[in-house]
Order: C-alpha cells, then sequence, then structure tokens
C-alpha cells in the first residue's frame, strides 16, 4: 500500500473508533470524525445530540472546534464515519464551518461496509461564501 492510502486508512480506523463516543440518543445516528492537521496531529470528534435537538452539534464541527482550541489551524484530510452502509455526506453547515476553517480538504467518507470515498471539499459547497466576500466590502469603508 502506497504512504497516502495507509495513512488514509489510518484516519478511516479513528473515525470508526471516534464513533462509539457518539452522545445521539434521539436520531440513533452515530457518526466518528477524525481531522489530520497538516503538522500530523489527529483531533476526533463526534455527534453530540441536544434534547432541544436543533442545538445537536455534528461530529466533524466537534473535531474542527477541537483543533482550533488548540491553537491549531492548518489540515489536511478529514474523515468521517457511520452505521449507514451508504456513505455519510456532511450536513450543511457542516460544509460551511469546514470550508471557512480548514479549507478544500479531502473529505473521506466511510460506510459500514469500510468502504472508502474521498472527494474534495470545495466540490460540496460551491460558491461558498468566505472570509474574501466581507474583505472586499470593508475595504471599501
Ligand atoms: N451528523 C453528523 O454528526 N455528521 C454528518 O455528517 C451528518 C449528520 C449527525 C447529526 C445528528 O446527531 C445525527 O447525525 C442525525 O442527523
Amino acid at each position: 500500500m502506497t504512504k497516502n492510502k495507509t495513512k488514509t486508512r489510518r484516519l478511516a480506523l479513528l473515525a470508526q473508533e471516534a464513533r462509539y463516543q457518539a452522545h445521539a440518543p434521539y436520531s440513533k445516528f452515530r457518526v466518528g470524525a477524525a481531522l489530520l492537521a497538516k503538522d500530523g496531529t489527529v483531533f476526533t470528534g463526534c455527534n453530540i445530540e441536544n434534547s432541544s435537538y436543533s442545538l445537536t452539534v455534528c461530529a466533524e464541527r466537534t473535531a474542527v472546534f477541537k483543533a482550533y482550541s488548540e491553537g491549531v489551524r492548518e489540515f489536511e484530510a478529514i474523515a468521517v464515519a457511520s452505521d449507514d452502509p451508504e456513505f455519510t455526506p456532511p450536513c450543511g453547515a457542516c460544509r460551511q464551518v469546514l470550508y471557512d476553517l480548514a479549507g478544500n480538504i479531502d473529505f473521506i467518507m466511510i460506510n459500514s461496509k469500510k468502504q472508502l470515498k474521498t472527494v474534495k471539499l470545495k466540490s460540496l459547497l460551491p460558491m461558498a461564501f468566505t472570509s474574501s466576500n466581507l474583505d472586499r466590502v470593508q475595504r471599501k469603508k
């Protein structure tokens, strides 16, 4: 196996493991994430649901917020695993938050059959709103 494939497989395993920490009493849909930083550090995350439902935080956002809170800002890839035999794509909120905070990283999905599918984050969020949109207006003032 190539070095890159091994790295991806390792990240996928960490995402699958992180899924066991999920707090998902309402949906019973467990999700685990493993975010790889450029320095090699991995931040894991799981979904954390709330009795008021809408305050739920997805696994991807848990992972990226953990990384930011530790001062880490540069990333390569994120792996996301669920118990679904189909691939689990990120919700709209996670697409925006990840693209904003992590950029055009690899988004690796792992299904319950242990199959992997990798896409670039940008392909999931065409015409993304970013800080550059804000900059253009703020520069004028
Ligand atoms: N969920 C994630 O954590 N990540 C995704 O990519 C999709 C959805 C969570 C949110 C909620 O706890 C449960 O899955 C069902 O939507």
